[in-house]
């Protein structure tokens, strides 16, 4: 069990390093746009932090859940944007930097709320 809960920490981590890149490569591009990574990323962070919970409680431990309430939204939310975007062929730049805010806020709560 130790072992399937590192491999999805590994998975999410790696997640949410495709949506990040995906948003940082088009830093100094004046016109930006929902891509492959992003969709995938946010797709893939999503899901294993569900997983993450999912086996962490199966194997007796804990969540502390208003953390990953907070951490679910945010990223539900990111997820919802990037979806209803995928096809646009450009997005606004205040929804590309939105998007970055709301990455890195979920990487804060994840990492400062203990
Ligand atoms: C874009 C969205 C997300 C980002 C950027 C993100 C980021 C991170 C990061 C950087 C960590 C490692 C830090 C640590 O372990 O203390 C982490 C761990 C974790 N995340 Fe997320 N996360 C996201 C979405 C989610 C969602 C939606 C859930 C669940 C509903 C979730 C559940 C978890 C859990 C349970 C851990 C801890 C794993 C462990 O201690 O074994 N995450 N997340």
């Amino acid at each position: 069990m130790e072992f399937v809960r590192h491999l999805l920490l590994v998975i999410h981590l790696l997640g949410f390093g495709a949506l990040f890149g995906g948003l940082l490569i088009q830093a100094r591009t004046p016109e930006k746009a929902v891509n492959a990574l992003m969709r995938d990323g946010s797709g893939t962070a999503f899901l294993a932090g569900l997983a993450l919970v999912g086996v962490i409680e199966a194997d007796g431990g804990s969540v502390d859940h208003t953390k990953i309430a907070v951490k679910g939204v945010i990223a539900l939310v990111i997820l919802v944007l990037v979806m209803a975007n995928l096809r646009k062929e450009r997005i606004a730049n205040g929804l590309w930097a939105l998007l970055l805010l709301l990455t890195v806020a979920n990487v804060c709560v994840a990492v400062f709320w203990r």
